[in-house]
């Protein structure tokens, strides 16, 4: 049995798998409905003194789902802070939720927020935190809501503090000498200097990363003319196929900086998990995907990591942790031929036996390049119309199609893994 024991700044988790900020982790009643799914760690909801209890436009959560099937897991969110006047949190619910969490020997990250680049105001949440044995702070930065308009109203909340490194650095370096708890910067996938933001809160002495906040999106009823829910940008374009996109905003991290990372953003199953992982974050967590599928994600990840580690023969997290980071590499450092007018040494071969003609390759083939033939078994392939690109063998329900070498016989590729650096 694979042992998922691994440590995090330090700190001894159980396993690395965790809730990032959001409700479950606020309230003592909705964490203890995470903790006993038999996650390694969780973070509590962002508390602040912003404007006293927050308040946010209800209803605040809405779901996509009646726009389309690829659309279930997606919604747009108006909920920002910690709801709860912060003196009544700090007395009363992060008490039971810290004695909660040590019941079930779960870590409990505490998440606050200041008033922008004034550090003096993010402070005093980090001191109350310390005092009342939190073990380790995020800073909540990179918030999606702040973003629209936030040039001309609040120039340093949300998304824009976390853009800037100098401001990073600030806020980080003020915050870190304040405490001896370890200090964790959040992210904003909406970055674009994702590195430059990275190694500045890792000078400031920051403990660790944590990446990615959520995007900021905006959705519209066509049906009606009018936005949906609530007419303005905020926390969205929530759900799996942002992964891709978070994803390289960590790997920007993992290849720049040496302190831990805490990855996520579309994370719903085990294997997205272990992606986070590979991409050489510490640890990968979920949040609205405990949402949309319900608490028992959660064990259905932790349980799908250790299958999975024993499938592959993996001891400890720490024989697969950041694998492909080495990989990762610019485009344009990749081989590349000398010349693609010409025909494509690349092509499809099809493989008779599993091949069932069923036209799929034919319909999606972008360059018109496949035919099917009557009396044949398998597609014919027009080397003149043929780029080599691949898209059929992703698209192949029986797997039957793989790219190779047409004067060697290469395999190339066979939709697994990375291609072969064919380039000589
Ligand atoms: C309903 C909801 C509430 C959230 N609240 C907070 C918050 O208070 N503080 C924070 O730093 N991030 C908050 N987040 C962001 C998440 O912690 C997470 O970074 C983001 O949603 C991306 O991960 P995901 O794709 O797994 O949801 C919230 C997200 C959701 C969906």
């Amino acid at each position: 049995m694979a042992n998922l024991h691994t440590e995090f700044c330090g700190i001894p988790i159980k396993n690395p798998i965790g809730v990032t900020s959001c409700d479950f982790g606020g309230h003592e009643r909705l964490l203890r409905r995470c903790v006993e799914q038999g996650i390694g760690w969780i973070i509590g909801k962002t508390v602040h003194e912003i404007d006293g209890p927050h308040r946010w436009p209800r209803p605040y959560f809405y779901s996509l789902r009646r726009f389309g099937k690829d659309l279930k897991d997606a919604w747009v969110c108006s909920q920002m802070f910690h709801n709860m006047p912060y003196r009544k949190w700090l007395n009363e619910e992060l008490p039971k939720c810290l004695e909660t969490c040590q019941e079930f020997d779960v870590l409990f990250i505490g998440s606050c927020s200041g008033i922008g680049a004034d550090a003096d105001t993010w402070i005093p949440f980090l001191k109350d935190m310390a005092a009342a044995g939190v073990k380790m702070v995020e800073l909540d930065t990179g918030g999606p809501h702040a973003t629209f308009g936030a040039v001309a109203a609040h120039k340093a909340v949300g998304a824009p503090l976390a853009m800037d490194p100098d401001t990073a650095y600030k806020v980080t370096k003020a915050c870190v000498e304040a405490v001896d708890i370890p200090i964790m910067f959040k992210m904003t996938p909406q970055c674009v200097n994702m590195a430059g933001v990275a190694l500045a809160v890792e000078k400031a002495g920051a403990a660790a990363i944590s990446a990615n906040n959520a995007f900021y999106g905006c959705w519209i009823d066509h049906e009606t003319g009018t936005f949906f829910g609530v007419p303005s940008s905020m926390g969205g374009l929530i759900g799996r196929p942002w992964q891709l996109f978070s994803l390289a905003k960590v790997m920007e991290i993992t290849a720049t900086v040496k302190i831990p990372v805490l990855g996520g953003g579309g994370s719903f199953t085990y294997d997205d998990c272990v992606r986070y992982l590979m991409a050489g974050c510490g640890v990968a967590g979920l949040c609205s995907s405990v949402y949309s599928r319900g608490v028992g994600v959660l064990e259905e990840c932790v349980n799908g990591l250790a299958q999975f580690m024993d499938r592959k023969g993996y001891s400890s997290v720490d024989d697969f942790r950041g694998c492909v980071v080495k990989q990762f590499q610019y485009l344009r450092e990749w081989n590349r031929e000398a010349q693609m007018a010409g025909l494509t040494p690349i092509i499809p071969e099809f493989n008779k036996d599993k091949c069932t003609m069923c036209g799929i390759c034919q319909k999606l083939c972008p360059y018109g390049a496949i035919s099917l033939k009557s009396g044949s078994s398998i597609p014919e392939v027009n080397r003149e119309h043929c780029f080599g690109c691949g898209w059929c063998v992703g698209h192949c329900p029986q797997e039957a199609i793989r790219c190779v070498h047409i004067n060697t016989g290469e395999l190339i590729w066979n939709g697994y893994g990375t291609i072969k650096d064919w380039v000589k």
